[in-house]
């Protein structure tokens, strides 16, 4: 177990944002969690650490408003286990929260167990695809995930939750309800994969990038569409390293058919992605390019010049910064296609 007071969460967050918390505690077992939110005596959360309680993965999808006036809680579960299967094609895996998501991409697919190779090279750990339901190129972990065990943050009790009991949707879960928002550390989550290789390619450029390479579908490896992958993401999505971000700022935005069919009247370039009988998926990134806003900055904040979904620190900016980029850009979009757009990243 780590316990640091007045932690710095710069090395916390991608957005680069750089404020502190009055404690940060990393356990590494279910029964170290356990300790921390149970025991008085040895417990650092009762006494000292005062305000809130914010269980972090790797802050991916973080931005932070101000210091934080409480402890920051972080997993460092990190084993995976395979877990035994009826099924001959198919593989269980019980993995640790902390496990960084695209280490296990590569591990599954060094072992020939494949369905994540299209979820490749997205930021984050295991314990927040769980929570996020994260998704690209046509997959999501709702995709692959059989369960998720949890402790609750306030009883220290565990509980697992089936994949229904999750209530998966686009990026939404049971863990991001107002009911339980908060309440639950992820300790595992056990995803079923297969040993057989069946890539999905329909998404955005997959199947274009391919021709472009000469590969053959039929001689397609899952190695070969990880690196077509993480090509895709690498030649739109600023590295955090190099420029603070939290992937795609905003969720894209979920319209009725017939709000759609006016739209697609007057803009009829307008991608988007059928989601339900009644439902239309419209990119964000599309909407707020059409508003002008790829690559513009405000102040020490800015919309990335390739992928208009993704906001970016310039250097320096603090939270109020990247929000008054953001109400800005969610004026626009309402003002020109009355269209809401929501933040995919938590503001704390
Ligand atoms: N588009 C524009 N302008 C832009 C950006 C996008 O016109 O500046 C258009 C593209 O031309 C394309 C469409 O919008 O027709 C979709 O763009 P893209 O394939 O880049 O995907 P996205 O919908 O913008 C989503 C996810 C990404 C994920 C990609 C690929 C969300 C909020 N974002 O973005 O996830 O990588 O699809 O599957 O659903 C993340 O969550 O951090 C993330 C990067």
């Amino acid at each position: 177990m780590t316990l640091r007071p007045n932690d710095s969460l710069l090395p916390h967050n991608t957005f680069g944002i750089d404020v502190r918390c009055r404690l940060f505690a990393q356990y590494d077992s279910p029964e170290e969690l356990h300790q921390l939110l149970t025991d008085p005596n040895s417990s650092p959360l009762r006494g000292r650490s005062g305000g809130g309680l914010l269980h972090i993965g790797s802050g991916s999808n973080l931005l932070f408003l101000t210091d934080y006036d409480g402890l920051i809680l972080h997993s460092g579960i990190s084993d995976i286990q395979r877990l035994p299967s009826s099924e001959p094609d198919q593989v269980l895996l019980r993995v640790g929260a902390a496990v960084v998501w695209d280490d296990l991409v590569l591990y599954t697919l060094r072992h020939g167990w494949y369905g994540l190779e299209n979820l490749s090279l997205i930021p984050g750990e295991v314990g927040a695809s769980a929570v996020q339901n994260i998704g690209a190129y046509g997959r999501e972990a709702k995709d692959f995930i059989v369960e998720v065990e949890c402790m609750n943050l306030q009883t220290a009790e565990r509980r697992t939750f089936t994949s229904d009991e999750c209530r998966y949707s686009y990026r939404q879960s049971i863990f991001k309800t107002p009911d339980h928002r908060g309440r639950w550390a992820v300790l595992y989550v056990t995803y079923r994969l297969s040993t057989r290789f069946q890539p999905h390619l329909d998404y955005g450029g997959i199947r274009s990038e391919l021709e472009r390479r000469n590969i053959p579908i039929d001689s397609l490896t899952a190695q070969q569409l990880r690196e077509v992958i993480i090509d895709i993401r690498r030649s739109k999505l600023p590295d955090p390293k190099e420029q603070g971000n939290a992937g795609s700022f905003f969720m894209n935005p979920i319209v009725p058919r017939q709000q759609y069919e006016a739209l697609a009247a007057q803009y009829p370039t307008m991608p988007h992605y059928d989601a339900g009988p009644d439902q239309v998926k419209i990119p964000a990134g599309w909407l707020i390019e059409q508003c002008g806003w790829k690559g513009r900055t405000l102040g020490p904040a800015a919309v990335h010049s390739r992928q208009a979904l993704v906001l970016v620190n310039l250097g320096g900016a603090k939270g109020s910064d990247i929000v008054a980029l953001s109400d800005a850009i969610r004026a626009d979009v309402r003002s020109r296609f009355h269209i809401d757009i929501h933040p995919e990243v938590n503001f704390i």
